[in-house]
C-alpha cells in the first residue's frame, strides 16, 4: 500500500492546487486568514484511539527499572523549574517563584521569550523576543530545551526549491517539557517530557487506524501551512506582527505551541539532549530501513546520502544483519565516519563516468536487494531505484525533493519487478511508536551519541547551519539558554 501511494505522489507532477493528501504541492497565500473551514478540528475522542497491534510488536522493550547514574542526573537537569519565562502583564511579579508554582503562573498567558526568526530566505536567523500565545483547543505549549538542525529546515530556509514563507520560526527536531495544555487535552500535563514531531497522529482517521500508514489525515506533514489548524492563526508574534510556524513544530523558540497529536510523551529519564534527534532524522532513517525497506539477514543494501538520515538508515541495515552496506555520497570524507554506522563500501558518483546505478549493479551482480535514498536530489532518487536487483529489489525514497522535481525512469524497470516506495518519518506513527524507540536507546539497543558531532548554545544557532552546509556535522544540538 505504501508503495502505491508513494508511486502516485512521486511519478506524476504535483497538482497546482492544495489537496490534503499532498502536502508538498499547494501554495498557501501568505495571509493569516482563518482556514478552519478547510481544516476540520481534531475529533474529541483523540486520546481514546485504538492501540496499534503492528506497532506494539515492532519492539518488545521494557523500560529500565534502575536508571543509570547518568540518566538520573540527566532527569534532574531536565526537570529544572520553569524559570526564564515572564508572562506579559506580569513581568514584575513572576520572579522568585519556582517549579510548578511558577509554571502555573504562565498558564493562559502570553509568554515572551527568545526565538530564532528567519526573516528572509537564506539570511542568518535573528534571535528576537517573541510573544507566544497560550495553547488553544487540542494544543500544547512546550518549553523547548534542546533542538537540532535537519536538512529539511535548511531547504525551507533557503527556499530555493520550496515555497518561501517568511517571517518564520523553523525547527522540528527537539525535546522539551509541557508548560501548559489547551482545552480538550487530557493525555498530557505540565511537566511531561516530550518530543514534538513534524507529522502527527490523531488516532481517529483511516490512516491512524490503518496497520500500514502513518499519513494521518489531519496531522500529516504540511510544509506550507505556517499556522495552527484550529483557527488558521499563528501563536507567534513580534509586537503584534504574526510569525509563521514551520511543520507545526517551530522548535527554534524557547516556547512553542504544537497540536497535541504531534507531541510524543516519553520516559522522563531519557536525556533530552540525546533523544531529541529521534523526533526526526534518526527515526526517519532507521525506520525507512527497518519498517519500509525491511532487508533480511545477509542482504545487500545501498544508502544514498551519508548525513544523519542516511547514517541512521545504514544503522538500520546493520542491525537487520545486512552483509554489505554500500554508502553513496559526493563527499569522500564521509566514508571514515560512515564505517561506525555499518557502511562496508563507499561509492562517490564523481569518481565514475557511468551512472552510479551501473557501478552498483556491477559491484553486486545485478543490483542490491534494498536501497534507501536520503539526499533529496532527484538524480540520486532515480539511481537509488535503478540500482536495485530486478525480481525482488526494493528502493525507498526519504529525501525531500525540490518542489518541481519529476521522477523519470523507464517503465520496464517496474515490469522487471523492482519496487519503489517512499516514507515520511520512517513509517513510524509518532505517538504510538516513538516511546518504544526512546526505550531502545535507554536499553542501549540504539546508539544516539555517535550521531551528535556538534553542540552550540541557542545564541549561536547560525553556526549549526554552517556545520551542516559544509558537511561537517551529522547532528548539531542547539542548547536553549532559558
Ligand atoms: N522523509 C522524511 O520524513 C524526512 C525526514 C528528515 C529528513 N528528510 C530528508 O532527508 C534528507 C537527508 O537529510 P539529512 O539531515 O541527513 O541531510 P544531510 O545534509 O546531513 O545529508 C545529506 C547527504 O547527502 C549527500 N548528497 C547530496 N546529494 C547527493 C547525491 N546526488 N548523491 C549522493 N549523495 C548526495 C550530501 O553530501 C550529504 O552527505 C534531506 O533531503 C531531508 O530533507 C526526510
Ligand atoms: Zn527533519
Ligand atoms: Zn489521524
Amino acid at each position: 500500500m505504501l508503495a502505491n501511494r508513494s508511486f502516485h505522489g512521486v511519478l506524476h507532477p504535483p497538482p497546482p492546487h492544495f489537496t490534503r493528501s499532498n502536502s508538498y504541492t499547494h501554495s498557501l497565500s501568505s495571509s493569516f486568514s482563518p482556514r478552519s473551514e478547510t481544516t476540520p478540528l481534531l475529533p474529541p475522542s483523540l486520546s481514546t484511539g485504538p492501540s496499534n497491534k503492528r506497532r506494539s510488536s515492532l519492539f518488545c522493550i521494557q523500560a529500565q527499572s534502575e536508571p543509570s547514574e547518568s540518566t538520573s542526573d540527566a532527569a534532574a537537569l531536565y526537570t529544572q523549574p520553569f524559570s526564564a519565562k515572564i508572562p506579559v502583564g506580569d513581568r514584575h511579579s513572576s520572579s522568585g517563584k519556582k517549579g510548578k508554582e511558577e509554571m502555573s503562573s504562565t498558564v493562559g498567558q502570553v509568554i515572551r521569550c527568545k526565538a530564532a526568526v528567519a526573516w528572509e530566505a537564506g539570511k542568518p536567523l535573528v534571535i528576537e523576543e517573541v510573544e507566544v500565545a497560550p495553547p488553544q483547543k487540542m494544543e500544547v505549549r512546550l518549553k523547548i530545551l534542546f533542538t537540532s538542525l535537519c536538512h529539511t529546515d535548511v531547504y525551507f530556509w533557503e527556499a530555493k526549491g520550496q515555497n518561501p514563507l517568511f517571517p518564520r520560526i523553523l525547527g522540528h527536531e527537539a525535546g522539551g517539557i509541557v508548560e501548559s495544555v489547551g482545552e480538550g487535552v487530557t493525555e498530557l500535563a505540565p511537566g511531561d517530557h516530550v518530543l514534538p514531531v513534524f507529522t502527527g497522529e490523531c488516532k481517529e482517521c483511516a490512516h491512524c487506524k490503518s496497520e500500514v500508514s502513518n499519513m494521518c489525515e489531519l496531522l500529516r506533514i504540511n510544509t506550507d501551512r505556517g499556522v495552527m489548524i484550529h483557527d488558521g492563526k499563528s501563536r507567534f508574534s513580534i509586537n503584534g506582527q504574526p510569525i509563521y510556524h514551520f511543520v507545526g513544530t517551530s522548535t527554534f523558540s524557547e516556547y512553542t505551541v504544537v497540536h497535541v497529536g504531534c507531541v510524543v510523551k516519553i520516559n522522563p529519564l531519557a536525556p533530552l539532549d540525546k533523544v531529541c534527534i529521534l523526533s526526526c532524522g534518526i527515526s526517519t532513517g532507521f525506520g525507512a530501513t527497518v519498517n519500509v525497506a525491511k532487508p533480511t539477514k545477509g542482504s545487500t543494501v545501498a544508502v544514498f546520502g551519508l548525513g544523519a538520515v542516511g547514517l541512521a538508515a545504514a544503522e538500520g541495515a546493520r542491525v537487520s544483519g545486512a552483509s554489505r552496506i554500500i554508502g553513496v555520497d559526493f563527499h569522500a570524507n564521509k566514508l571514515q565516519r560512515a564505517k561506525q554506522f555499518g557502511v562496508t563500501e563507499f561509492v562517490n558518483p564523481k569518481d565514475y563516468t557511468k551512472p552510479v546505478q551501473e557501478v552498483i549493479a556491477e559491484m553486486t551482480e545485478g543490483g542490491v536487494d534494498r536501497s534507501i535514498e536520503c539526499t533529496g536530489h532527484i538524480d540520486a532518487m532515480i539511481s537509488a531505484f535503478e540500482c536495485v536487483h530486478d525480481g525482488w529489489g526494493v528502493a525507498v525514497l526519504v529525501g525531500v525533493p525540490h518542489k518541481d522535481a519529476v521522477f523519470k525512469t523507464h517503465p520496464i524497470n517496474f515490469l522487471n519487478e523492482r519496487t519503489l516506495k517512499g516514507t515520511f518519518f520512517g513509517n513510524y506513527k509518532p505517538r504510538s511508536d516513538i516511546p518504544a524507540v526512546v526505550e531502545k536507546y535507554m536499553n542501549k539497543e540504539l546508539e544516539l551519541e555517535k550521531f551528535i558531532t556538534h553542540q552550540v548554545p541557542f545564541s549561536e544557532i547560525n553556526k549549526a547551519f554552517d556545520y551542516l552546509l559544509k558537511g561537517e556535522s551529522i547532528r548539531c544540538i542547539i542548547r536553549m539558554e532559558h
